[in-house]
């Protein structure tokens, strides 16, 4: 990590070099000769060597030091990293375990998305329910490895998202608890979501060109990547009769994160995650041009979190290696997957959960073109980060498409009801969602990713299976229907979808 900040500090001084050089030379040269370009470099040359001297010094190890988190950094400085030292910041970050120098503890703010005050007085600095109740990401994404998943002592309470933003309560009743899925993969999950997204709105705005150009209203059917959302009607007038859609929100944004489907981007439950679990502020979302301060909440130190943090987290995140289905050594158990597989789609399993979605371009852009304020934004000036994700292993279709084997179709289904409601235990529900509708979670890591079900209280994937209610119940029937045998044989196919060990690619 050393190297890797000093790596930062001296593009941050190159960069300050160069501002300084310009306004330097707007000052002194008032009419730019063909000389200034020529003072002007001569003039940044020796700011470099001047700052690299003052970094150098810098750079000298505090005795006692203990913060974690030394350097927030902004976008644009992250943006100019080789991707390797992008990568490696945002892992430190990850396992971070954040000190009170760094600014972890919030004893001023809630857990919730939108910036709010606590309005309930001073709290203990950890507290297991409301937060902040962990020192790093990786405290709980940890299994098998760094960026997985988590067991059930690493279960949060979700009351963020809830309609009532001044909600600020210990009480675990007034939360949802969740388990901990693993990250790994979720660059590509991100970008088929962002694909998706831009097929069904362009479906939308088609549909309502069509109606204004014949007078006359139109239906469209809401399909991409073979997975369908329904349909809407559009109407001459410009509305919309939205009754229509499926799984997805009436925006037709694809939220692939949380279990409940309701978050879009890595950068979005990045900045949530960083005030929930650890008092870790971004400026961003909590700085001052949202609240007025520097200190939201109120611990003493301004600007915890920088944009360049985030966007390191992020691509972190986004370059974790994606599950892949390992089988066993042993040839009974490697055939039982292998039968498994195909008695998976009999059993009409990947209607929901699909065995690969097909993803036009693997280039993951940062900050997410379709962020919404709060999070930083390319409108808001930053330099995007372009990274071609890995895809070695994975197949293409005919149409060159890649093919992600995530087993899931990224909608939300309703999957539970009165005789089986086992999945419907929460009271709340999380930004209008039915308390009984979850997205479909992804099984390429369900081998390495026990516990089970959105509250990880289940030890087995048999106990999972037969859970399954609501629109799940005909493929739930179809499993229980197969003979002993046959659903051994399903579960060992999921036991051998599996998360490489090992830490970012
Ligand atoms: C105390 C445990 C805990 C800590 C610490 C934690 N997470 Fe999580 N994480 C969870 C849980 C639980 C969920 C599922 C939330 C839900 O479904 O509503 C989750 C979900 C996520 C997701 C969405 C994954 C998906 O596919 O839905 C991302 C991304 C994520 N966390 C990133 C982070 C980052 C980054 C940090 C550190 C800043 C972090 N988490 C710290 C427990 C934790
Ligand atoms: C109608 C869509 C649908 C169908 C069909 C479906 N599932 Fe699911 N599955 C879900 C949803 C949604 C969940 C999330 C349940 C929860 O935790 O709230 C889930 C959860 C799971 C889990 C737990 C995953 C985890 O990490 O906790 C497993 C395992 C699973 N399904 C396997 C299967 C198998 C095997 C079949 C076929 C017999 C099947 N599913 C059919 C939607 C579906």
């Amino acid at each position: 990590m050393g190297d890797v900040a000093r790596r930062a500090l001296m593009s941050v001084a190159a960069s300050a070099a160069t501002l300084f050089c310009d306004s330097f030379v707007r000052i002194f040269w008032c009419r730019p000769s063909a000389n200034a370009s020529i003072h002007k470099r001569v003039l940044a040359v020796w700011l470099v060597v001047g700052s690299w001297f003052i970094g150098s010094t810098q750079a000298e190890p505090l005795i006692g030091d203990e913060r974690v988190h030394r350097q927030p950094l902004v976008h644009e400085t992250v943006a100019a990293m080789p991707f390797a030292d992008i990568v490696a910041y945002g892992g430190h970050l990850f396992s971070a375990k954040f000190t009170i120098l760094d600014g972890a503890g919030r004893p001023g703010a809630t857990q919730s998305e939108i910036p709010t005050k606590r309005l309930s007085g001073e709290l203990p600095a950890f507290f297991r329910t409301s937060g902040p109740e962990a020192n790093a990401c990786d405290g709980c994404h940890n299994q098998p490895s760094v960026g997985g998943a988590g067991e059930f002592v690493a279960n949060v309470f979700v009351s963020d998202g809830v309609d009532d933003a001044d909600f600020d309560s210990l009480d675990p009743q007034f939360s949802n608890e969740r388990g901990t899925p693993a990250i790994h993969g979720a660059g590509l999950v991100e970008l088929l979501a962002r694909e998706m997204t831009r097929d069904l709105q362009a479906l939308r705005d088609d549909g309502a060109e069509r109606s204004r150009r014949t007078g006359r209203p139109v239906t469209v059917a809401l399909v991409s990547k073979g997975v369908s959302f329904g349909h809407i009607t559009l109407h001459p007038s410009g509305y919309a009769d939205v009754n229509g859609i499926d799984g997805v929100d009436h925006d037709l944004v694809i939220r692939p994160f949380s279990q409940k489907g309701v978050f879009s981007s890595l950068r979005q439950f990045t900045i949530n995650a960083l005030n929930a679990h650890h008092g870790m502020q971004a400026r961003e979302r909590f700085g001052v041009t949202w609240t007025g301060t520097a200190d939201f909440d109120r611990d003493g130190i301004a600007d915890e979190i920088r944009s360049g943090d985030v966007t390191a987290l992020v691509l972190f995140q986004a370059a974790l290696p994606f599950p892949v289905q390992r089988f066993s050594e042993n040839a009974t158990l490697k055939a039982a997957a292998e039968d498994g597989a195909q008695l998976f789609t009999e059993a009409a399993c990947d209607t929901c959960h699909r065995h690969a979605l097909p993803l036009e371009a693997p280039v993951f852009v940062e900050p997410n073109p379709l962020n919404t304020a709060g999070n930083l934004r390319s409108t808001d000036g930053a330099t995007p980060v372009k990274v071609a994700l890995d895809t070695a292993g994975l197949k293409r279709n005919d149409e060159g498409h890649w093919l992600i084997p995530l087993f899931s179709d990224l909608k939300r289904h309703r999957i539970a009801d009165d005789a089986r409601p086992y999945f419907a235990n929460e009271l709340l529900g999380q930004r209008f969602v039915g308390r009984d509708v979850f997205l479909t979670p992804r099984l390429w890591g369900a081998g390495t990713t026990a516990p089970y079900g959105h509250r990880g209280d289940l030890t087995t994937l048999r106990e999972a299976i037969l859970h399954h209610g609501g629109d799940a119940n005909t493929s739930r029937e179809k499993f229980e229907a197969l003979t002993e045998l046959q659903q051994a044989k399903v579960i060992e196919f999921l036991k051998s979808l599996q998360i490489p060990s090992g830490g970012a690619s």
